[in-house]
């Protein structure tokens, strides 16, 4: 029998909503066809934005969504997405599969996009391949108000009242596909740049900074001590990648039991990754004034077979979901510090929370995690202790559960837990300290560790209510099958 134990009195951060964000990036079939397919479809959509797609987003309050990459940042040219769809420049995606990136998903479409979904747009500026004077005028074009050139410019394209725009990260992975800089040499670039982003109006920028990818403790070191008092925060970015190296990354659906624990294992590095750059941070900036945001994080395997390998397009299993399940959980944990995470990507490409193929769209087991997790989104985080086996073999044994709690504005406690184990069911006492029970429920995901939802079969992985709940003396006891994620409310 395994141990939940929450204290209600035990009132720890806020779990910022911006933790359950997403990444969208001109990249394979994330924006187009995945988002965008146009005024003219025959799939059904709002000003060339997908209906499904809005709606499966709004269903999980998308709260944030970076764009426009990634990688893509750095050859973005803002201007070039602007103005009358037929005199936009076509350019070559370098980057990303060498395919003809026609512009007509720019800046007015990505701030359309993010209303229909009711989430708050977050920009990524180019230093790799920009200026500081496009990234500037780029600020003036959304944020200003009054008469300037950038501000005519949006007028004459159809926006008269300037957006609200707070997040801005200057540079995307700058120590690598973002110009391959030291971080002295970003430092100082990053204190530049942000100086000319500025604040018109009301609008007040929350800027960020390019932070260190995995355990880089380097990065930050410098970063914080260089430029740490220019900045609302750092980025860190940390993949899953089971396989050795990134020629054999490992098939997304065809893999052993060895395989499933690997992959969580190395999820679970997220934590002590956090902790060591968060530790970093503190002797920085004791007062937590610098946040982490970890925009980009998720599975990351070899392409689906047939498919484009510049296009990044992986299924998404029941895997993907205890390694989402194990993360956000980690995140919640460490929301003193975490103030947003952005799962790579948000559609077709990584670990996807909707895939689309024409006019069909899947959810996957990915995005029911979201669905899971979403009353955590700026609930307070409660202390919870947890007593557990082990799942997994030899190196690769990691803590059978994984656990967060907390208690949103009507004194409702959420608490969401994954059994890891792939084979063993886990029974669980839950007690909570400090309040009471009240009436609880829960919702559970579960499935064989590989199982997919696919376009023919869309529902083999979903949401169920729990069954099985009992609660005697102030206890809760339920069992949680091999391989689950399960949403338990004590109201
Ligand atoms: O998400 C795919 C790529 O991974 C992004 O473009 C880049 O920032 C990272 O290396």
């Amino acid at each position: 029998m395994s141990k939940i134990i929450v204290n209600k009195q035990d009132k720890k951060s806020t779990i910022n909503k911006n933790i359950y964000g997403n990444f969208s990036e001109h990249l394979g079939r994330c924006i187009y066809n995945g988002i965008y397919v146009g005024e003219d479809s025959s799939i059904p959509n709002v000003n060339g934005m997908r209906t499904d797609v809005v709606e499966a987003l709004r269903h999980i309050k998308l709260p944030v969504l970076r764009w426009p990459g990634g990688c893509f940042a750095d050859e973005y040219h803002w201007k070039d997405g602007i103005g009358p769809k037929e005199s936009r420049k076509r350019m070559v995606n370098t980057t990303w599969g060498g395919v003809v990136e026609d512009n007509s998903f720019g800046t007015h479409e990505f701030m359309e996009f993010c209303r229909q979904v009711g989430c708050e747009p977050y920009i990524n500026g180019n230093v790799g391949s920009g200026t500081v004077q496009e990234m500037s005028e780029w600020v003036e074009y959304m944020t200003f108000d009054g008469e300037s050139p950038m501000a005519n410019l949006r007028r004459e394209n159809g926006q008269d009242e300037p957006w609200k725009l707070k997040y801005i990260c200057v540079g995307n992975e700058s120590w690598g596909c973002g110009g391959n800089m030291r971080p002295e040499y970003y430092a100082d670039l990053y204190r530049h740049y942000q100086t000319f982003l500025r604040n018109y109006g009301d609008n007040k920028l929350y800027k960020i900074a390019g932070g260190p990818s995995n355990d880089d403790y380097q990065w930050t070191d410098t970063l914080m001590k260089m430029a740490g008092k220019y900045m609302d925060a750092l980025t860190l970015h940390y993949y899953t990648v089971p396989g050795n190296d990134w020629q054999h990354k490992g098939s997304a659906t065809e893999f052993t039991q060895e395989d499933y624990y690997i992959t969580l294992r190395k999820a679970n590095f997220m934590d002590e990754i956090i902790t060591k750059h968060a530790q970093i941070m503190d002797r920085y900036d004791p007062e937590h004034k610098v946040s982490l945001l970890v925009d980009e994080w998720g599975t990351w395997f070899d392409v689906e077979p047939g498919t484009n390998p510049g296009f990044l397009y992986q299924q998404n299993t029941m895997r993907d979901a205890m390694v989402a399940a194990l993360s956000l959980n980690i995140f919640n944990r460490h929301s003193d510090r975490v103030a947003m995470a952005n799962i790579a990507q948000l559609c077709n490409v990584l670990q996807a929370v909707v895939l689309t193929e024409g006019d069909k769209m899947v959810l996957t087991p990915t995005y029911h995690v979201f669905d899971l997790y979403k009353d955590h989104q700026d609930a307070t985080l409660l202390g919870a202790f947890v007593e557990e086996g082990q799942a997994g073999e030899g190196e690769n044994t990691i803590p059978m559960l994984s656990v967060s709690a907390s208690e949103d504005k009507d004194g409702v406690v959420h608490v969401t837990a994954a059994n890891l184990s792939a084979t063993q069911s886990c029974p669980v006492e839950l007690d909570l300290l400090g309040g009471q029970m009240g009436t609880v429920t829960g919702k559970i995901l579960t499935g064989s560790m590989d199982a997919y939802n696919d376009f023919d079969t869309p529902n083999t992985v979903s949401i169920q209510p729990m069954e099985g709940i009992t609660v005697e003396n102030g206890q809760a006891r339920f069992t949680l099958p091999a391989c689950s994620v399960v949403e338990i409310t004590l109201a």
